[in-house]
């Protein structure tokens, strides 16, 4: 970050968020919130909501939110830094000139130094290939069925034997062995062998950031041996699950949707074969994050995964993240070939294109996956099945998906979808509670079945609405209780403010420069409960809250794999026990 952190507190402080949005759409005054049609997304009925008190606004309808900073940045297309400069300028902040703040002008210009160093890099992985040095890395990239022209345009290079010639090449272009260490081409092993090539002897993959930078690389053996990609470390850069292979070229493409592949192989043969719209992770599982970064341009994804045992469970919970972010997915068929590279090769481009229109709806093809796993002769087996996929579609919160997909999956399941609905209700009275999500127009980041992430939403958002309970809420509630990141960050710096007395959920948004990191803190402070209306039953809700939020750190304890101490279970227990009778006073 540019500026320091009270800098922008007091910038935030004097530009009301109701105001600043106010000047560029009218906004209604609905509640204690405000609302108007929302511009993210082609609004019919005013979606945008924008809360004075907590300094935020958010889209039910598409998703979006943040604070007033990232209303400018998603609004204008500015950059944090821009608008930061513009709501300084429009509540008459004097800005530093020359930064000497501890955010100082100095990281973001180490940071551009970053991205050109990878530039840099590229540019000689790419010279080195067409070179005598880079024969073996162009003869493997034609035998594997690459034109120049897509080469090309990926930047595909080599990495030489020796990798010290990557290293010369950058100092000798003015790159301190800081600024490539920090880049991700070098590594510091010891004070013996000093600055060493991360990379060596690999055909190279740049990786572009969604604006075009490179900002990492993915490099292969030519043969066989391991690892097979070397991919490069998270720098200040370089976020691995924010971050798509070929993002920049799908989102340019103007397809109606996203193909979703493995492999940095898979989309470039996809491309090579008409498919501009292939992305593919970036050596890791796929993430919300990513979800997000695609539901900005598409709304259907197509997942074209490996066809072998862990490409099938990697495609399921890939899907099931899509359903969560409101993407609609379809799994592709690859078979008998083990990946799209392959098919590509074996069956040609109008072959993938059929196989994209016979894509079967992900959640059908998880239950037929699961279907593999009982045995249809067997008649408590079968029982068992069908309860299972009953609780799967239980947990769908949208009613209208729901009652589609019992009548879909009824016919898959060859039983009537009375019976199937009714089992499903059975499975629904286990798992509903105050803490389940509620069905909103496309509730995309109520996240749909995430039975741990939605108390310490809810919590957060309690919080924000009514600070003053803070002292009553901390004798139950520690920041330990929120388990994953972000929700770890924030949770800790929001309880010292609140202990402070100085809360700020806006303020929260702005500690993340990533924007979809940005997005999901808005999230946290702005969940909603349909149907709790009166302050008695926004007690009992609370009261509920603080008791999901702790059972599951106590089942995690449970489930502990080095056991559990029985006295501690007992007392944990009992604690847990308590819970359920406390009484938190809301104020009036
Ligand atoms: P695969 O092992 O399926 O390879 O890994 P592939 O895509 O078919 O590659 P080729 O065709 O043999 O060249 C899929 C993806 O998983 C990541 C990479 O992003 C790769 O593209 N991966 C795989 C790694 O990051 N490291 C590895 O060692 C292997
Ligand atoms: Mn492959």
């Amino acid at each position: 970050m540019y500026y320091p952190q009270e800098l922008i507190d007091q910038i935030q402080q004097n530009n009301d968020i109701v105001d600043v949005i106010n000047e560029y759409i009218p906004l209604q005054k609905k509640g204690s919130n405000y609302v108007c049609i929302c511009p993210f997304h082609a609004d019919t009925n005013p979606s945008l909501s924008v809360s004075r008190q907590k300094q935020l606004f958010k889209c039910f309808a598409c998703g979006e939110a943040g604070n007033v900073f990232s209303f400018l940045q998603k609004y204008d297309g500015k950059t944090f830094r821009e608008a930061v400069e513009t709501l300084a300028d429009r509540a008459g902040i004097k800005l530093p000139q020359n930064d000497s703040g501890e955010y100082s002008k100095e990281k973001q210009d180490h940071k551009q130094r970053l991205i050109e160093c990878n530039t840099e890099a590229a540019r000689y992985f790419y010279a080195l290939l067409r070179s005598e040095k880079g024969q073996r890395g162009l003869d493997y990239f034609k035998k594997r069925g690459l034109s120049d022209e897509t080469m090309k345009k990926f930047g595909l290079g080599f990495a030489n034997v020796d990798g010290r010639d990557c290293i010369a090449y950058l100092k000798n272009q003015g790159f301190t062995d800081k600024e490539i260490i920090d880049a991700g081409i070098g590594v510091y092993n010891d004070e013996r062998h000093g600055l060493r090539a991360k990379f060596w002897n690999r055909v190279m993959f740049p990786i572009k950031n969604q604006g075009g930078k490179v900002i990492a690389f993915g490099g292969r053996v030519l043969g066989d041996g391991e690892p097979k990609y070397l991919n490069s470390s998270e720098t200040q850069i370089f976020n691995k699950s924010t971050n798509l292979y070929a993002f920049d070229i799908a989102k340019a493409s103007r397809s109606t949707y996203f193909i979703l592949c493995e492999g940095y192989m898979d989309v470039i043969a996809l491309h090579q074969a008409g498919f501009p719209m292939a992305v593919a992770s970036l050596g890791t599982a796929f993430t919300p994050g990513q979800a997000l970064m695609i539901k900005r341009y598409v709304k259907d994804v197509y997942l074209s995964y490996d066809s072998d045992g862990p490409g099938v469970k990697a495609a399921i919970r890939a899907a099931k993240i899509c359903r969560e972010y409101g993407l609609s997915c379809k799994v592709i068929n690859m078979t008998p070939y083990k990946d799209p590279d392959e098919f590509i090769k074996g069956e040609g481009r109008e072959e993938y294109e059929n196989r994209i229109k016979e894509a079967k709806n992900a959640f059908i093809f998880e239950i037929e996956v699961l279907r593999k796993q009982y045995d249809p002769s067997d008649p408590d087996e079968n029982t068992r099945y069908d309860e299972e996929v009953a609780a799967l579609l239980a947990e769908m919160s949208d009613e209208v998906a729901r009652t589609n997909y019992i009548r879909a999956c009824a016919k898959e399941m060859q039983i009537s979808v009375d019976a199937l609905t009714n089992m499903v209700a059975k499975q629904a009275g286990k798992i509903r509670n105050f803490t389940q999500p509620v069905k909103e127009r496309s509730g995309i980041h109520e996240k749909k079945d995430d039975s741990k992430m939605r108390p310490q939403q809810l919590m957060l958002t309690y919080l924000a609405e009514y600070p003053s309970i803070y002292n009553q809420i901390s004798k139950y509630v520690t920041p330990e209780d929120f388990t994953d990141e972000p929700y770890k960050t924030v949770a800790v710096q929001f309880f010292e403010d609140l202990q402070n007395g100085e809360a700020s959920p806006a303020r929260m948004v702005s500690m993340f420069e990533d924007e979809e990191i940005q997005n999901q803190v808005s999230d946290m402070f702005t969940a909603y409960l349909k149907g709790i209306e009166s302050k008695e039953e926004k007690e009992a809700a609370l009261v509920d809250i603080i008791y999901r939020l702790k059972s599951v750190a106590f089942e995690e304890m449970k489930n502990s794999p080095n056991g559990v101490d029985p006295a501690v279970f007992m007392s944990k227990k009992k604690e847990l026990m308590e819970i359920r009778k406390i009484k938190i006073d809301l104020p009036e």
